[in-house]
């Protein structure tokens, strides 16, 4: 038994640890400077969807007291937010604090499925958050999403 629960909160650790480093990335210092409209509102999405994503990770941490409805909440609103990833990107902008890659409209479609695949997965994962061992997963899954996007079209 022992033996079982260090695995798991090995594993929750891992995932909680990958978690913060896409969630986090360099958000805290991304905006500043930003011109452009179009790149400042889809870093707002992005941003919001993060915040989310903390919110889960402070809960999958213990830091923050385990709260049911708020983790489906937070899905909810990873759901919603992920919808707006592509209208908000649809129309190439740039500005010099972007972290896009130019990938992005190269590849449209795949930059679509992939933002799909996270709004399909939050909207998978609402109302299966019923204690705290729940969340490492569902923050695993989603996390792979936001990676997927990432490792191939953000700077
Ligand atoms: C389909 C692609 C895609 C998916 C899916 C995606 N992102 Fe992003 N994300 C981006 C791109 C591109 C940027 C850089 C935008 C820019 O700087 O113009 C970004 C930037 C961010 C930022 C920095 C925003 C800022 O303040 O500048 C955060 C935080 C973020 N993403 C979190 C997430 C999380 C968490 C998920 C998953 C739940 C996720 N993203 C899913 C493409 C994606």
């Amino acid at each position: 038994m022992t033996v079982f629960k260090t695995k798991e909160n090995g594993t929750l650790k891992k995932t909680v640890f990958v978690v913060a480093l896409v969630a986090l990335g360099s958000a805290a210092l991304a905006h500043g400077g930003v011109r452009n409209e179009d790149v400042l509102a889809r870093m707002e999405v992005m941003k919001a969807i993060g915040d989310q994503m903390k919110i889960i990770g402070a809960m999958a941490k213990g830091e923050a007291a385990f709260d049911a409805v708020a983790a489906n909440d937070a899905l909810t609103k990873i759901a919603a937010q992920s919808a707006q990833i592509e209208p908000s990107f649809e129309t190439r902008a740039d500005d010099p604090k972007s972290e896009a890659l130019p990938a992005i409209w190269q590849d449209w479609e795949d930059f679509v499925q992939l933002a799909s695949a996270t709004e399909t997965t939050a909207e998978g994962l609402i109302g299966t958050v019923s204690a705290q061992v729940d969340l490492g997963p569902a923050l695993g899954k989603l996390g792979g999403t936001c990676k997927a996007c990432h490792s191939k079209y953000r700077k």
